[in-house]
């Protein structure tokens, strides 16, 4: 089954907002936003911008007829900026004009005057200040106290992990015009209709019902349009409502990049105790987590860090616990991993420092302490078809990580300048949204009187071929051609109420909802079918490749004379499902439970070379065995890995997110902040599926794959840095991810004047 989407692609057709055909006197609109990162507003002059011809309004707090309040989680977040402002980019007012240049244009002539505050920019600041976002948390099991006592060696150690810019390709932006009678529709360019008119309704101080939001698809939100393509849409209605005309407000990339939040910087402290033997015996880590200036999702990332603290590894006893910090930036989002990377990337760090201190080889410690079936997490729930070993020891032969292993040490044996390294990273992701509540799913199905069929869920297309999945699962379901199809663009008006597209899990909640509605469809179906063939039971009839078999014999009835006849018979056609996931639950005051539907698990061999005089490196090789379940469509699947591992591995390396002491994005733009590109791609790239069991809880056994192997990545720093201890064996070791290719090069010449001599 080929991605549906690809034909509207390819052709360059496929709708985003910017897409979207103009109504008449459509205005345009360009946010002004805060030029300091923390201050008290003193005064804010918009006459010469208003005078400027082709101008139509400036919307600010003022116009606000509902509350200047869009916070999501908590309640804490300003549309537009009143007496403070808290970071630089946060919103203050909406210049709408004729075309978007003279908003522009306006925009420049705003004066204020703002009384400067000093700001906190990093997490450890805030920490010190006591700013916090939500009291921190920590998770715990077994008792840490008592068994430091009994650890053979202790490992202490700080470490960094860097944000990260989402650069999904289609920029934050909506467009919101009046229907009748002071209703709002807002296309918008959101992974969740339901936040967006939440907050709408709120703002504009409309009931939700009078709001419709619709989103096509979206090029891209990677978590980036979970909480924050909501402000764009309410800007944009507000201002539709207060000036009574059609308004559209798409960011250009500079503007996105500086006023939108991005993946959370996290700074560590981290203990690891280990036994004789090199068993992990005790690891207590405090993560300190840079929320940005407001909560936005930074709770649920928090907890998702915690989750995933002890990553794929059994720990016996643990101790994690989460700051959330509030600073002076842009308030940090969803980003594909949701903390789950900053967790995990920190207990790798620290068994590379155990193995440099202990002088053993890293992937002994590793595989020493991976889960077995059966395990506890320190949230309670148990390792259940745990693959971890699995993956890994299939990694191990099938990609002859021995011979690799060989092949690199013999390389650097024979090379001065050039050194190579290699990693293997183990990843145990585990899939639902971590508050319970929001693992819900929705499916309306119609099927039409000429057998064609259509459908709208709760999930939004990105770009990870979920539209794709949910056709096959219906397809499948109903056994009839893919042709009969099409999915609708999500809609609050027909879907109401659905969770963001986010957690990996679109495709179970939302593919499964489509199963429950085609089932009812189909015992309607079968009744009707049954009626007409004169027989008993409908347990006896089948609908195979839209034949209708009675008793496992073929008959005359198809599936289109079938839709007819239900049709005629005035029974419905039409099914509305809802689909919650069972199993799961949380305590929060434990901090125990079954939180998640399953668990993801894979394995990543990562082989680099760093070139030594200049610091910079490339990517030889990632083999990974990823935990797919049963693939309902592995070109998608790997499509994903591949792009999850890309995204990981720009994580990890080049990306750097560099912000000043005034707050300030040091690399704003693409030319200065670099993705990986078709040059920084490893030169092979494989990816073997996992002979594994199809999970119950995933739709058609096809496990969930939009995030977990985004931390194979975490393999490629470790590999890099495996490579410049070969260089430089008295490297410190600093564990501050990215590794740039600056940062490389200092560290390959620090401690270097010894091997000098
Ligand atoms: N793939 C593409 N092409 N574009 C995206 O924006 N987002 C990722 C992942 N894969 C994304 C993507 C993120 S962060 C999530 S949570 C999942 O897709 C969401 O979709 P799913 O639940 O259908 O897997
Ligand atoms: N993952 C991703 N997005 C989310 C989650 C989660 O667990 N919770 C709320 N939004
Ligand atoms: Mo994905 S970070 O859960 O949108």
């Amino acid at each position: 089954m080929i991605n549906i989407d690809s034909r509207t692609h390819v052709r360059g057709e496929s709708i985003y907002v910017n897409d979207i055909p103009l109504r008449e006197d459509t205005l345009f609109g360009v946010v002004f936003a805060s030029p300091l990162a923390h201050g008290k507003v003193k005064s804010i002059d918009f006459s010469e911008a208003l005078q400027i011809d082709g101008v139509e309004g400036i919307i600010s707090v003022k116009d606000i007829k509902g509350e200047n309040q869009i916070g999501g989680i908590i309640q804490d977040e300003e549309l537009f900026a009143d007496k403070t402002v808290d970071y630089i980019g946060m919103p203050i007012a909406l210049v709408c004009a004729k075309t978007e240049r003279i908003a522009k244009k306006a925009v420049s002539r705003i004066k204020i005057d703002i009384e400067e505050l000093h700001p906190i920019v990093t997490a450890r600041e805030a920490y010190a200040a006591k700013k916090f976002i939500v009291p921190s948390r920590t998770f715990k099991i077994g008792d840490t106290e008592s068994e430091w006592k009994s650890c053979a060696h202790i490992i202490e150690g700080q470490a960094e992990m860097g944000g990260q810019e989402h650069v999904y390709l289609e920029t934050q932006g909506a467009y919101a015009y009046l229907t009748e009678d002071d209703g709002i529709k807002i296309h918008s360019s959101t992974q969740a209709t339901k936040y967006v008119q939440r907050a709408a309704a709120k703002v504009l101080g409309m009931p939700m019902h009078k709001i419709e939001v619709d989103v096509n698809r979206i090029g891209g939100g990677f978590g980036g349009k979970e909480d924050q393509g909501t402000p764009w849409a309410c800007m944009a209605a507000l201002a539709a409502q207060t000036l009574r005309k059609p308004v559209k407000l798409v960011l250009s990339r500079a503007e996105d990049i500086k006023m939108t939040g991005k993946r959370h910087p996290y700074s560590f402290d981290f203990k690891l105790g280990l036994s004789k033997d090199l068993k992990i015996v005790c690891y207590e880590v405090q993560c300190f987590q840079n929320a940005g200036a407001c909560a936005d999702v930074s709770p649920a990332v928090m907890e998702r860090t915690l989750f995933h603290g002890t990553a794929s590894y059994f720990v016996p006893n643990a101790r994690i616990t989460v700051h959330s910090c509030k600073t002076n930036i842009p308030p940090n989002t969803a980003f594909r991993g949701f903390g789950a990377p900053q967790g995990m990337f920190v207990l790798e760090a620290a068994l590379m420092k155990a193995a440099v201190t202990l002088g053993v080889d890293m992937m002994e410690i590793q595989k020493k302490n991976l889960l077995s079936e059966g395990d506890r997490f320190p949230y309670d729930q148990e390792a259940k078809n745990c693959n971890a070993r699995k993956c890994w020891d299939t990694a191990w032969k099938t990609f002859g990580v021995e011979k690799l292993k060989k092949e690199v040490a013999d390389f650097n044996q024979k090379n001065d300048l050039f050194k190579k390294g290699v990693s293997l990273y183990p990843l145990c992701f585990g899939i639902s949204f971590t508050k319970t509540s929001l693992n819900q799913g929705r499916s309306l199905v119609h099927i039409y009187s000429d057998g064609t069929v259509s459908i709208t869920t709760g999930v939004v297309e990105m770009g990870q071929g979920v539209n794709t999945k949910i056709l096959q699962a219906a397809a499948q379901t109903l056994s009839i051609s893919t042709r009969r199809f099409t999915i609708h663009s999500t809609n609050t008006s027909r879907i109401a109420n659905p969770s963001p597209t986010a957690a990996s899990s679109g495709a179970d909640l939302n593919g499964k909802a489509t199963i429950m509605a085609c089932q009812a469809l189909l015992a309607r179906l079968k009744g009707v079918a049954c009626q007409e063939l004169k027989a008993q039971d409908p347990g006896d009839i089948e609908i195979k490749d839209e034949v209708i078999y009675h008793k496992g014999r073929k008959t005359e009835l198809t599936w289109a004379r079938l839709v007819f006849l239900t049709e005629e018979a005035r029974v419905s056609l039409s099914e509305h499902a809802h689909y919650a996931t069972p199993i799961i639950h949380f305590n929060k005051a434990m901090e125990k439970g079954h939180p998640f539907a399953y668990h993801v698990y894979g394995t990543a061999v990562t082989v680099v070379t760093v070139d030594c005089l200049r610091g910079t490196y490339n990517v030889d090789l990632v083999k990974i065995i990823h935990d797919f379940g049963s693939s309902m469509n592995l070109d998608i699947d790997i499509g994903q890995v591949e792009g999850a591992l890309l995204q990981g591995i720009g994580l990890m390396t080049i990306e750097e997110l560099l912000i000043d002491q005034t707050g300030k994005l040091v690399y704003d733009d693409l030319s200065s902040y670099k993705v990986p590109d078709i040059y920084f791609t490893p030169r092979t790239l494989e990816v073997k599926p996992l002979d594994s069991k199809p999970d119950p809880l995933a739709l058609l056994g096809s496990k969930a794959v939009g995030e977990p192997p985004l931390m194979y990545g975490i393999g490629t720093y470790f590999a890099i840095l495996k490579a410049m201890r070969e260089f430089n064996p008295q490297l410190k070791l600093e564990l501050w991810a990215p590794m740039t290719h600056q940062k490389c090069l200092m560290s390959l010449y620090d401690n270097y004047g010894d091997l000098l001599k």
